[in-house]
């Protein structure tokens, strides 16, 4: 069993444990797809105000479900609809406070109301999938956050199905 308690004074030093659990959870382990659904319940549960934490990835130019916590989600999103598409399609990671107002949004949550999804690089340029987290609240995720998850997804990267980065992978 496992067990992380995350019981942090503030952001910085709360990504730090963080990513520390993701990485002994996920070390030593090949299979991506076993690595992202731990990932996932991680996030889940250590985040707080999320409705929905996962992964989409890609195939051929196409987001396709991967492991997740939340409600039942849609499974295709083509690069360049909704937020998890536009990280897909720009490579940046997206911080979306108001979904209403985002271009394209796709609800697969209607309770969803904040957003931010970080691209996970695949090498020479590529994606291997994204990173999607949502909350019921406006605004609920800050530069800290969006920080702390691109630090998360640059350390595992090469568990997660995508290129090998820094001397945490494996
Ligand atoms: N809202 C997302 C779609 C994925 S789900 O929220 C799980 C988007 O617009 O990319």
């Amino acid at each position: 069993m496992y067990d992380f308690r995350i019981d942090a004074a503030d952001k910085p030093s709360f990504y730090r444990e963080l990513i520390a659990a993701a990485d002994a959870l996920t070390a030593g382990e090949p299979d991506p797809i076993a690595n992202m659904a731990n990932v996932a319940a991680l996030l889940f549960e250590a985040l707080p105000d999320l409705n929905w934490a996962g992964f989409y990835r890609n195939f051929g130019g196409e987001l396709v479900l991967g492991p997740f916590q939340g409600r039942p989600a849609c499974i295709r999103i083509p690069f360049g609809r909704g937020v998890c598409g536009a990280a897909a399609a720009t490579l940046q990671p997206q911080r979306v406070d108001d979904v209403l107002a985002f271009p394209g949004h796709i609800a697969c949550d209607s309770a969803s109301r904040s957003e931010l999804v970080v691209p996970i690089a695949g090498g020479d340029g590529a994606l291997a999938g994204v990173l999607d987290l949502d909350s019921p609240s406006p605004a609920r995720f800050d530069k800290e956050d969006e920080a702390g998850c691109v630090k998360l997804i640059q350390r595992l990267s090469g568990r997660l199905g995508g290129m090998a980065k820094g001397p945490a992978q494996g």
